[in-house]
C-alpha cells in the first residue's frame, strides 16, 4: 500500500536533496521540510476524539487529537526526520531502534531497541530510506514482537526493492513516501536516490 505524496512543494524539496551540491545545513533543513509534508500524510487517518469547549460566544463541539501515536525513527538518519513530527504531534510517544547495514552484505545489524507501549496505537516507522527493506522489515518485527498491530512505515525515498519486501510481510502495511526511485545498485543504493542518507545528514 505505497502512498506519494504528490505536491509540489515535495518535488521541489526532493530536487535540492539530491543534488550532490547541497551541505549538511541544508541538507538537515530539507529533511525537516520534507519530513514536515510526510508528518501530515502520514497522519491523514489519525483518530481524533470529542471535546467540548467554550468559545467567546456558546459552546462549541469539536475534535482534538488522542494520545495514541507511537514513533519509531531507525539510528541513524531517521533522527533528521524526529522533529517536525513532534512540532506537529506534541504529544507524540517516541521508541529508538538502532539498525546499522553492513557495509559489505547490506543486511542491518541491530544495537539498540528502547520501545514505549505500543498495544492499541498507531506506530509510525520512519526511515529516509526504504532500500533493500531489511531495515523496515527488522523493524516491523520488533515493533509487532512489542505489541504494535497498527504500523506504517514513513520513508523519504523508497526502491521498488524495499516496497515489494514490506508488502512480501504484509501487504495492508501502508507505506508514506515522498518518491519511489528507480532501483538498487550493486551495493544496495538507491539510484538515482541522495546518496547516504546519514553522511549527507551528519557531514560524516
Ligand atoms: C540506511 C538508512 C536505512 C537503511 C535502509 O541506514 O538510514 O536505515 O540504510 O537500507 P535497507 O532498506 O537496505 O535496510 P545505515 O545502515 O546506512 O545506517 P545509518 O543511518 O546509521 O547511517
Ligand atoms: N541507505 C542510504 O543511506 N542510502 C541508500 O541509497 C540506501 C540505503
Amino acid at each position: 500500500m505505497l502512498h506519494l505524496l504528490n505536491h509540489p512543494l515535495g518535488a521541489h524539496i526532493m530536487t535540492h536533496l539530491r543534488d550532490r551540491t547541497t551541505k549538511p545545513v541544508t541538507f538537515r533543513t530539507l529533511t525537516y521540510q520534507i519530513g514536515l509534508l510526510l508528518a501530515l500524510e502520514s497522519t491523514r487517518e489519525m483518530q481524533t476524539k470529542e471535546a467540548v469547549i467554550e468559545t467567546p460566544l456558546e459552546t462549541y463541539r469539536g475534535q482534538v487529537l488522542g494520545d495514541n501515536l507511537v514513533l519509531v525513527p531507525i539510528l541513524r538518519a531517521a533522527i533528521g526526520l524526529v522533529q517536525p513530527f513532534t512540532d506537529l504531534f506534541p504529544d507524540v510517544s517516541i521508541g529508538y531502534v538502532g539498525l546499522e547495514r553492513d557495509h559489505e552484505t547490506a543486511v542491518a545489524r541491530n544495537y539498540y531497541c528502547k520501545l514505549p507501549q505500543l498495544a492499541g496505537r498507531n506506530v509510525l516507522i520512519v526511515d529516509p530510506m526504504l532500500a533493500t527493506g531489511g531495515s523496515a522489515a527488522q523493524t516491523i518485527r520488533l515493533v509487532q514482537e512489542h505489541g504494535g498491530q497498527n504500523v506504517s512505515i514513513v520513508c523519504v525515498i523508497a526502491a521498488p526493492e524495499g516496497v515489494r519486501a514490506v508488502e512480501a510481510l504484509d501487504p495492508k502495511i501502508p507505506i508514506f513516501a515522498a518518491a519511489l526511485d528507480r532501483e538498487l545498485n550493486s551495493r544496495k543504493y538507491i539510484l538515482p536516490g541522495v546518496g547516504d542518507y546519514g553522511d549527507r545528514l551528519y557531514g560524516t
